[in-house]
């Protein structure tokens, strides 16, 4: 069975955070998430994660979604992939994947056609190689006619060999019972005292063991960052390569300004996206929508043919023909049903919205299922807490909530029912009835008059 390691242990110093460096994150996910996202679409069984800086924080994100071993003390690649020796002995057959969990962009195709060809070429360890335009840091590949001569650090390489511009990705697959063995001859009698992975390919290569490189397509394969700078290339680097995907697929951007999507999100064809949008985790959005500007929209489901200007929606459904905004907050769990209309500063949360309802401005909505073409006036509130407990409201179809109505919850308005403007309604209103809550309004002549009169 084949398996992988993944490095994780490293600090990155110069991110000036107490935060391992594979947590940090690219288009909302941690670099080490895009890692062991590769390795999962690549069907590679198992997985083991070393961990060392603030390890707490990487295997408390993984929970028991594979394995973990733990590096005490950072003393180099090869002493990180040590740690992994009792995993690595559990399964001696097949081979193992080493990979770098702060190198977010190595993809499944790379993964798997470097082990067709470390298969067919029967080698102990192949090397993943990429070719680079600015090769400085990275470690160089040595070739020969038959396969490679090894790899030389940047620290350690001569000018000639600083020339060449095909590195080391960081990323290796071994025969698993080569890697065990070659693993207990590597020392740190180097300028850095430190175990590097790499004189692994070199013990094999004087071993007379079968070497090779595959240089994979992808150049991107090796994008680290050592700081945030680095960070946010790599950012702007998988941020572009979405909205290129989604304009492949027929989405608009007349300006990409702000416009962040994560990977997970599915828009059709036909929707405009405006700046400043971010949408993240697992939304869907239909065709020919227009989402933007300055939209927040998390884990939520869009029909086709909606708006939404500066609207901000959380884990929530919105269904087809629906308009909203400008600032509109949709809490988790609402479903606001087809040709809803919401207006600004309206809130809703945990809510049914039926059909074609009007909520046009400066509302609460909170733990209510509202019918369909109700009309919900300005300045209304569910009063859905007692200090205590949460209570639902319940509005049925064509009711008409006149505007600044308190609904005190649990309370349930019948269908076609009125409440007047101003109304605190605490008892349930039957289908077709008014509710009034209004005191005699009083006119007292030439008031003023008569105030200021006194004060001269
Ligand atoms: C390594 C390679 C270099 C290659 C480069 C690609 C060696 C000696 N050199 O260099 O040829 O071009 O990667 O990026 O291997 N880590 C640990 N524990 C440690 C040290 C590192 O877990 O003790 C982890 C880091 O968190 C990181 C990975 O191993 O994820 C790579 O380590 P790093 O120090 O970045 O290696 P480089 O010096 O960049
Ligand atoms: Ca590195």
């Amino acid at each position: 069975m084949n398996q992988a390691v993944i490095l994780a242990g490293g600090q990155g110093k110069r991110m000036k955070a107490p935060i391992p460096k594979p947590m940090f994150k690219v288009l909302g996910e941690p670099m080490l998430e895009w890692v062991l996202g590769a390795c999962e679409e690549a069907k590679i069984p198992r997985i083991c994660v070393i961990t060392g800086y603030e390890a707490q924080q990487i295997t408390d994100y993984l929970g028991d979604r594979c394995e973990t071993a733990y590096q005490a003390e950072r003393l180099g690649t090869g002493h990180a992939v040590m740690q992994a020796i009792p995993f690595l002995e559990q399964n001696t057959e097949g081979n193992t994947l080493v990979l770098c969990g702060d190198a977010p962009f190595i993809d499944s195709e790379t993964i798997m056609n470097s082990l067709e060809r470390h298969i067919s070429e029967h080698n102990a360890v192949t090397v993943i190689t990429a070719n680079v335009e600015n090769p400085f840091g990275y470690g160089r590949i040595l070739r020969t006619d038959s396969g490679i001569a090894g790899i030389v650090e940047e620290k350690d390489a001569t000018d000639a060999q600083r020339a060449i511009h095909e590195i080391n990705s960081g990323c290796y697959w071994f025969r698993t019972q080569s890697l065990i063995g070659l693993l207990g001859k590597i020392t740190n009698d180097n300028k850095q005292h430190e175990y590097y992975l790499t004189d692994t390919v070199a013990i094999a290569i004087d071993e007379n063991m079968r070497t090779g490189a595959y240089c994979s397509g992808n150049p991107d394969v090796v994008l680290g960052a050592n700081d945030r700078k680095g960070l946010l290339a790599l950012n702007t680097a998988a941020r572009m390569a979405v909205l290129r995907r989604h304009m492949d697929n027929g989405v608009g951007f007349t300006c990409t300004d702000g416009i962040i999507i994560e990977r997970s999100v599915k828009i059709g064809a036909g929707t405009e996206i405006l700046p400043g949008t971010i949408l993240r985790g697992n939304t869907v959005i239909g065709e020919n929508c227009t989402i933007g500007p300055n939209c927040v929209i998390e884990n939520t489901e869009i029909g086709d043919n909606v708006s939404l200007n500066t609207v901000q929606a959380y884990d929530s459904r919105i269904d087809s023909g629906v308009k909203m905004g400008p600032y509109v907050h949709v809490r988790p769990n609402s479903h606001i049903c087809s040709g809803a209309a919401i207006g600004d500063f309206v809130e809703i949360k945990n809510s049914e919205i039926g059909s074609g309802t009007m909520i046009a401005h400066l509302a609460y909505i909170g733990d209510s299922d509202v019918g369909r073409k109700v009309n919900i006036g300005c300045g209304c509130v569910t009063v859905n807490f007692d200090g205590v407990k949460k209570s639902r409201c319940e509005i049925g179809d064509h009711a008409f909530v006149g505007c600044n109505t308190n609904l005190i919850a649990p309370v349930k308005l019948g269908k076609e029912c009125y409440t007047a403007a101003g109304a605190t309604v605490t008892t349930d209103i039957p289908d077709y009835a008014l509710a009034i809550d209004r005191g005699k309004l009083e006119i007292k002549e030439g008031y003023t008059l008569r105030k200021f009169a006194k004060l001269k």
